[in-house]
């Protein structure tokens, strides 16, 4: 099956990458025809059945109820619900529901995973705590490790888990399919932790879905089909081509991305006007076409939306649409997104503050510098392909990256740098100007290398560039906060997440290499010792997460007394408090966790010396 490409003028070199896409995706593409290319089940999508018991609070979490097959057929599905109607009581609808359907989940599949013992990385590890939980660590992968498995569902039965043909790591807790740019985080700790083959098959899977669905969903759900991620696949194909030197790989991949690409251009691009000089610019903004509650958090979305808000028409498509949108960032919810950066005192569901959302006016720093990476590596990928195999297309195409590279970096400086701050800034459509707010998404540029020349080069420009988020870890004890606005939502104050702290690091890396080539290493600022000392924040909250909530070392680190669990890794932190969890947002606490174990290896491999930490037992 084959996604027929919109028929808009294009440029010829746009033509270009899509018939050579083309080749590739008709050699390549499965042809299970049971694939859907667009969100359509009554049940899993849209409809009176899915609003009906969406708005009945059957579970606590909305995403549950899309989470769980058929035991029936489709049509007697539908005919049930017909015949309680959308008026039923409540014991009526749970009742159907649990006559109609099987728990969440039940199509994912534990994998026999065999986990590399005694990985590299765990020699570089003195302190024996610490040694000991990074080994529990490494069979976590075997834990986190999935296949679907609808061969149970009856003949008409279904679900809504978009087929997947190899095994894939999950995120954990409620997250019971893959996810977009979480599985960047997790491809770097595999790696490190010598599982190569797992994240080959990851990325294989996403390569099979840009093929199929002409870009990549944001999870493997029939109900992620209206919307992408942040653009992390070439990243992803760039840390194991790196680790591996998988030419073959390689190969299958550059002809995806440059469709990938092609689907980011076509659907996300907009003209951004520099207030100072007027120039137009091309630039990217997330931007997901919605007009409906995401299936998945149709409650929370259907309350912040229509129920008593008295909005018209229009203003109901928009925020559904801003509310899509930015899940689609990645960052679901913050005051990036939000007109309102203070939270109602009377708001304790977020609803109103998310009724501000103005997603799609943003035009996001962190986007943009995925994008120039994208454009950079593919401009390098195809002039590889060119000297490989004398091919005359690649040469052009490599020139036509190099010069969409080259447009970007302008336009970014020139909308989005801020001398005055020495920081990246989102550029906001609706007022014309920068939001001026420190957020960890600045240092996407200096983390992937998008740095104009005139930067790059100038002392006194790199060694401010850390000035705020040094600022922010001199008032928190903990990890880098997302952003300096304490809103109750989840991207936002007192909350840390490892992908944006992993990203800063990186980023302090880079720049610090930077400052080395300009000579003035003798009264430089140590980003290196900044760096490390964040990886220590994140080891500790990392650490003291898992032992506060039962973790031990046998023989080394007995468990905490009263604990019936065996240690969870959160996917959030909270920065004012080493080892408690992250709180806020649209769903409990999550532990296992795909990015946060990833960036836990990262770090143990980039860094040494760690000591375990006086974790403090008061848990939250
Ligand atoms: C549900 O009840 C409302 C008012 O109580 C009525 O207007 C509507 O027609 C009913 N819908 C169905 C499907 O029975
Ligand atoms: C991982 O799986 C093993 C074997 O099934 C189990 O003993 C262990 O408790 C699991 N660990 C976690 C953190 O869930
Ligand atoms: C899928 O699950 C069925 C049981 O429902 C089992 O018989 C079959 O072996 C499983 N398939 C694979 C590939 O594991
Ligand atoms: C991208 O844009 C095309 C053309 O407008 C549209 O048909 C398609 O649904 C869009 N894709 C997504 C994922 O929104
Ligand atoms: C996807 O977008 C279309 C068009 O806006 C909308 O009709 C549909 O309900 C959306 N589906 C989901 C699952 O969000
Ligand atoms: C809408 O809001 C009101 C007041 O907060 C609440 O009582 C009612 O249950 C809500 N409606 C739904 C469908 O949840
Ligand atoms: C909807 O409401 C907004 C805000 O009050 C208003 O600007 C707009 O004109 C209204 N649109 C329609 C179609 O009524
Ligand atoms: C370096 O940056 C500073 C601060 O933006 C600026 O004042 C200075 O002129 C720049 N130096 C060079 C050589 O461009
Ligand atoms: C954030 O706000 C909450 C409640 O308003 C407060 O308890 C907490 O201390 C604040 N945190 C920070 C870091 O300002
Ligand atoms: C960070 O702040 C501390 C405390 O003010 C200071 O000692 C250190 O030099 C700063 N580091 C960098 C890299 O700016
Ligand atoms: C453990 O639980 C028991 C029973 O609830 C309680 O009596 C005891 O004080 C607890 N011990 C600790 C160390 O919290
Ligand atoms: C933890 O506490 C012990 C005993 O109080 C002390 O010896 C050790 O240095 C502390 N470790 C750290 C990392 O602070």
């Amino acid at each position: 099956m084959w996604l027929t490409p919109s028929l808009k003028p294009v440029l010829w070199t746009s033509l270009v990458i899509l018939s050579a896409s083309n080749a590739i995706a008709e050699s390549s593409s499965s042809s299970d025809s049971n694939m859907p290319l667009t969100c359509d089940s009554p049940i899993y999508c849209s409809g009176d059945l899915l609003k009906t018991v969406q708005l009945a609070e059957i579970y606590s979490d909305s995403k549950t109820f899309v989470d769980m097959p058929t035991k029936n057929p489709l049509d007697q599905v539908v005919s049930a619900f017909n015949a309680i109607g959308a008026n039923a009581s409540h014991d009526a609808i749970q009742k159907f529901v649990t006559d109609n359907f099987w728990e969440a989940g039940k199509e994912l599949q534990p994998v026999t995973l065999q986990v590399t013992e005694n990985p590299k990385v765990l020699d570089k590890i003195d302190d024996t705590t610490l040694k000991g939980w990074a080994s529990d660590l490494n069979h976590y992968w075997a834990n986190l490790t999935f296949e679907f498995n609808t061969t149970f569902l009856c003949d008409g039965c279904v679900s809504s888990t978009l087929p997947v043909a190899r095994r894939f790591v999950v995120p954990g807790g409620r997250f019971r399919e893959f996810y977009y740019w979480d599985s960047y985080f997790v491809i770097v700790g595999l790696l490190v932790s010598e599982l190569p083959e797992v994240a080959k098959d990851m990325i294989d899977n996403f390569l099979d879905f840009v093929d199929q669905y002409g870009f990549l969903p944001n999870g493997a759900r029939m109900y992620y089909l209206n919307r992408s991620q942040p653009p992390f696949l070439t990243q992803m194909v760039k840390v194991y081509y790196e680790s591996t030197k998988d030419e073959e790989l390689l190969s299958r991949a550059i002809p995806i991305l440059d469709k990938e690409y092609q689907f980011w251009q076509a659907n996300t691009t907009v003209e951004v006007k520099d207030p100072k000089t007027g120039q137009s610019y091309n630039l990217n903004h997330y931007n997901v076409e919605n007009n409906s509650p995401r299936p998945e958090s149709y409650y929370e979305d259907y309350q912040t939306v229509q129920n008593g808000t008295g909005y018209n028409q229009t203003q109901i498509e928009s925020l559904y649409a801003d509310l899509a949108t930015g899940a689609e960032t990645g960052w679901d919810y913050c005051a990036r997104w939000t007109r309102n950066k203070e939270p109602a005192s009377d708001d304790p569901n977020s609803y109103k503050i998310l009724r501000t959302l103005n997603t799609r006016n943003v035009i996001p720093v962190d986007l943009n510098s995925l994008l120039w990476s994208m454009e950079s590596n593919l401009a390098e990928w195809h002039a590889g392909q060119k000297a490989k195999r004398d091919d005359k297309m690649s040469g052009n195409l490599s020139q036509w990256y190099q010069r969409k590279a080259k447009e970007r970096l302008e336009a970014m400086e020139a909308v989005m740098w801020n001398e005055e701050h020495t920081s990246f800034y989102d550029f906001n459509l609706s007022s014309s100007t920068q939001n001026v707010d420190f957020t960890p998404a600045g240092y996407y540029p200096f983390w992937l290398g998008a740095v104009p020349e005139d930067l790059a080069k100038n002392y006194t420009v790199l060694s401010h560039v850390f000035d705020e988020g040094n600022k922010t870890l001199n008032e928190y004890p903990g990890i880098l906060t997302s952003s300096l606005h304490n809103t109750t939502l989840q991207w936002d104050l007192p909350n840390g997440w490892p992908p944006l702290n992993y990203i800063a690091m990186q980023a302090m890396i880079n720049v610090d290499k930077l400052i080395q080539k300009t000579k003035k290493k003798e009264d430089s600022v140590d980003l290196l010792g900044l760096a490390k000392e964040l990886a220590t924040r994140f080891v500790s909250s990392a650490f003291c997460g898992w032992y506060v909530t039962g973790g031990s070392v046998p023989g080394v680190l007995a468990q905490l007394p009263n604990q019936t669990d065996t240690g969870h890794m959160f996917e959030k932190f909270n920065v004012e408090n080493i080892g408690v969890a992250g709180s806020g947002g649209e769903y409990t606490v999550q532990a296992g966790f795909g990015w946060t174990n990833g960036v836990t290896f990262w770090a143990f491999d980039t860094f040494e010396g760690f000591v375990a930490p006086n974790c403090t037992t008061t848990s939250s």
